[in-house]
């Protein structure tokens, strides 16, 4: 199950989204926001991270204007691996080296066909493990030294 969420900025990527996944036949989670009406990304970016780490979603995907400002907030979540991608390497990498658990889009970035791109590459690549997850271990050293 994938949980995806987004601010105004993300909304219409975000139902885009929806709609490509439920097509691949993935279950997905809707957190909202469910209208245009102005509201503040960092709260979609919580309840798509807590739902990632309380293991209610398997994966995460938040969505707002540019992606910046999901991506500062899912990041203080520990364990949350957050990656803003703009390409489809991009998005391929965050899974193969980064184990991203969470894919962030910039709504007002990408066009629908492209986002849909990305999270296909992103979904149909396996974390390499290796030395990436020792790097992984790293940033969890960090999370703790720092109590994030
Ligand atoms: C909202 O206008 C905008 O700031 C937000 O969607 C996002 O781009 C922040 O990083």
């Amino acid at each position: 199950m994938i949980i995806i969420g987004s601010d105004h900025g993300g909304l219409n990527l975000k139902s885009a989204l929806n709609s490509y996944l439920s097509r691949r036949g993935i279950q997905v989670t809707d957190a909202g926001t469910n209208d245009d009406s102005s509201v503040d990304y960092p709260d979609f970016g919580q309840k798509v991270a807590e739902a990632v780490i309380a293991g209610q979603a398997e994966l995460g995907i938040l969505i707002c204007g540019t992606g910046i400002g999901m991506s500062i907030a899912a990041n203080k979540i520990p364990g949350i691996r957050a990656a803003l991608v703009t390409d489809v390497f991009m998005a391929r990498m965050a899974k193969e080296h980064n184990n991203a658990n969470i894919l962030v889009l910039g709504g007002r970035v990408l066009d629908e066909q492209k986002a849909c791109d990305l999270v296909g590459a992103w979904l149909d690549a396996s974390f390499e493990g290796g030395r990436h997850q020792g790097r992984l271990d790293k940033i969890t050293a960090l999370e703790q030294k720092y109590n994030n």
